[in-house]
């Protein structure tokens, strides 16, 4: 575990001789990991970052407008490319090459957002096990093996390269960061993208969105788990009124995990489950099926893609 104030200290000292007297881009998506690299970074050299948040369009229900009221004393740039990132799935269902097509569309908004202000670095909050685990070939992480080799940024800078999720967070506390960032839920770079499986379209993300929503509201605050979330699986048959229908199929997943590297289910009794399901098939009516996945990391993973 790290001492946390001497790694402020030092991390601070490290971005203001990293960065001399350049301006600097942050990469903002408000978890975690990103607002312990603003605080740092915004110590170390004031007005001279600029945050920038991206709405990719794959983003939680109220996401973007949570972090623009969150970080409004940040010199913060919301960048609207729901567009740009949805048009440039099209037609892909690989998940790697989804993974690899966000990293860089991510880059491209942050190249030009910094071309506007002149800055040449980029600062983002890529942790150890996002090292590990696209080092590793196990997945390409949106900001490490993601990241498109030929780049306009003359330094990328990670100060909590180093740190697993539990210290990032011990990191936040002595920075003094409020509570419901401490302790937020870790949501991946590439958003709700890589909880469709196959082809990313608007239904599916709409949908998806939407019975997330259903099971944080439902599983958070009963459960505090260290991450849970819904996903879009495929198609299948239902029955709604007297009709069968081809409906969206719903996978809920809850999580215990230190890091992230391994994870448990979350046992959770049946009525809470059933009330979950009930609210996802009557609050999204193209949903035709719910399940529950019980299965720990390893062998799956905690993503879906
Ligand atoms: P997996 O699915 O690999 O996820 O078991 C482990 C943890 O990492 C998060 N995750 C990501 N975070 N960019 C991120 O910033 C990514 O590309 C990415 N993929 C997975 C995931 O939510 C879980 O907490």
């Amino acid at each position: 575990m790290v001492n946390a104030e001497r790694f402020i200290k030092e991390a601070i000292d490290e971005i203001a001789n990293e960065t001399g007297d350049h301006r600097v881009v942050i990469a903002l998506s408000g978890g975690v990991d990103s607002s312990v690299c603003a605080a740092l970074a915004s110590r170390a050299i004031g007005d001279r970052l600029i945050a920038i948040y991206v709405d990719t369009g794959l983003m939680r229900k109220g996401e973007t407008d949570r972090i623009a009221h969150m970080f409004g004393h940040l010199n913060l740039h919301v960048v609207h490319a729901e567009e740009e990132f949805i048009s440039a799935l099209a037609g892909i269902s690989d998940p790697e090459i989804k993974r690899k097509v966000i990293g860089e569309r991510f880059i491209r908004v942050f190249e030009r957002e910094a071309r506007k202000t002149g800055a040449l670095y980029l600062l983002q909050g890529t942790i150890y096990p996002d090292r590990i685990e696209s080092e590793g070939g196990i997945k390409s992480h949106h900001n490490v093996g993601g990241m498109p080799l030929q780049m306009e940024f003359e330094k990328v800078i990670e100060p909590i390269r180093d740190l697993y999720k539990d210290e990032v967070r011990e990191v936040a506390g002595a920075l003094g960061l409020p509570p419901e960032i401490q302790h937020r839920m870790p949501f991946p770079g590439p958003g709700l993208a890589v909880r469709v499986i196959g082809e990313v379209t608007r239904e599916k993300i709409d949908v998806v969105r939407e019975a997330n929503w259903i099971v944080e509201e439902e599983l958070v605050d009963r459960y505090l788990p260290w991450q849970c979330f819904a996903a879009v699986l495929g198609l299948g048959t239902g029955v709604k009124g007297d009709n069968r229908v081809h409906g969206w199929i719903i996978a809920v997943r809850a999580v215990n995990s230190r890091d992230g590297m391994t994870a448990d289910p979350v046992v959770i009794p049946y009525d809470v489950l059933g009330t979950v399901a009930s609210r996802i098939t009557s609050e999204i009516p193209s949903v035709a099926r719910v399940v529950y996945d019980v299965t720990p990391k390893p062998p799956a993973t905690i993503e879906y893609e």
